[in-house]
């Protein structure tokens, strides 16, 4: 552990598995209530959240820890403060910062400035806090990462960069069906693939979402209009709509009794089917339960044996 997750490459395998187990104890025995005891973390977000706040505050405060939320229109970064004077500040008073940002890059120069680690709760690149309760789900239904198939429908967003980097890293297969024009990102593809070739996983490219499910356990879906791009969602709809929809028909062609996977929030009726988010193969309530598992595993790890 470099000190900083900004993105779930910064992970080792061992660490990234190490904390899937220990959110899986969390889970299933509890916390223990002083992991975080005289640390305080502070949460700096740019944009809304229902999810990652919640689940960090909750987790923080579980572990005996104290947290103070800051949207980061109440700092003087909206006044123009540089974003390296705010790192270098914030960190001489906390032990933590988990930031939301619209941009990576703003994570990386808080992050170049900032003494204590800095935890990405979502950028427009990675998403790695929700990719680790992602693969815990994973875990907890398989018991395991080997033969394991996820697919990914839609935008190769965040969100989807951050799964295919935590399926790379952890030896599960993984097929992403995008349109043209909304793949992954070249360079988070060629990263994937070579931590791929360590761990054996199996990564697949497409544009034909039938092609992606083929055989797989786990089909996960996204909004096609995330937080940022509002302004081109028109195009997008136009680009995704309506083959990149995941329907009852499409998870039909998936293995037999797969999963359905969303970060949420949904939209349904547009990147899925009220029926298919909804209907009993769908496990987004638990990934989003156990958003807050794997981000009390993560934080006990940093401040406790990765130190
Ligand atoms: N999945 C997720 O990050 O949700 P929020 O935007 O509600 O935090
Ligand atoms: N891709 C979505 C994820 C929201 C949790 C967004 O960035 O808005």
């Amino acid at each position: 552990m470099r000190g900083h997750f900004l993105e779930v490459l910064d992970l080792s395998r061992d660490e990234f598995v190490e904390a899937v187990r220990t959110a899986v104890r969390f889970k299933t025995e509890g916390y223990p209530s002083s992991g975080l005891k005289g640390k305080t973390i502070a949460l700096i977000f740019e944009k809304p959240s229902t999810r990652t706040r919640v689940s960090f505050t909750s987790a923080i405060s579980r572990l005996g820890g104290r947290f103070d939320y800051i949207s980061s229109a109440e700092l003087q970064l909206a006044r123009g403060e540089p974003v390296s004077d705010v790192g270098r500040v914030l960190s001489r008073y906390v032990d933590g910062l988990v930031c939301r940002v619209y941009s990576h890059s703003t994570l990386e120069e808080l992050a170049a400035n900032s003494r204590v680690p800095v935890i990405n709760a979502l950028s427009d690149k990675h998403h790695p806090c929700q990719a680790l309760a992602d693969l815990m789900t994973v875990f907890e239904l398989k018991k395991t990462f080997k033969g394991v198939k996820v697919a990914f429908v839609g935008d190769g967003n965040n969100v989807a960069t951050s799964l295919m980097q935590a399926c790379a890293l952890t030896g599960v297969d993984f097929a992403i069906a995008s349109p043209e024009g909304y793949w992954v990102p070249e360079e988070e593809r060629r990263k994937a693939l070579e931590s791929a070739r360590a761990s054996g996983a199996e990564l697949t490219f497409t544009e034909d979402p039938v092609e992606a499910v083929r055989d797989a356990d786990f089909v996960y879906t996204d909004v096609f209009v995330s937080m940022g791009f509002e302004a081109e969602r028109e195009r997008r709809l136009k680009a995704f709509l309506p083959r990149y929809r995941v329907t009852r028909e499409l998870m039909s062609k998936a293995k037999p009794g797969a999963k359905f996977m969303h970060c949420m929030p949904v939209k349904r009726g547009e990147e899925v089917e009220a029926e298919v988010a909804d209907g009993p193969s769908s496990v987004m309530i638990d990934q989003a339960e156990n958003r807050m598992h794997t981000e009390a595993a993560l934080l006990y790890l940093i401040y406790g044996r990765w130190k």
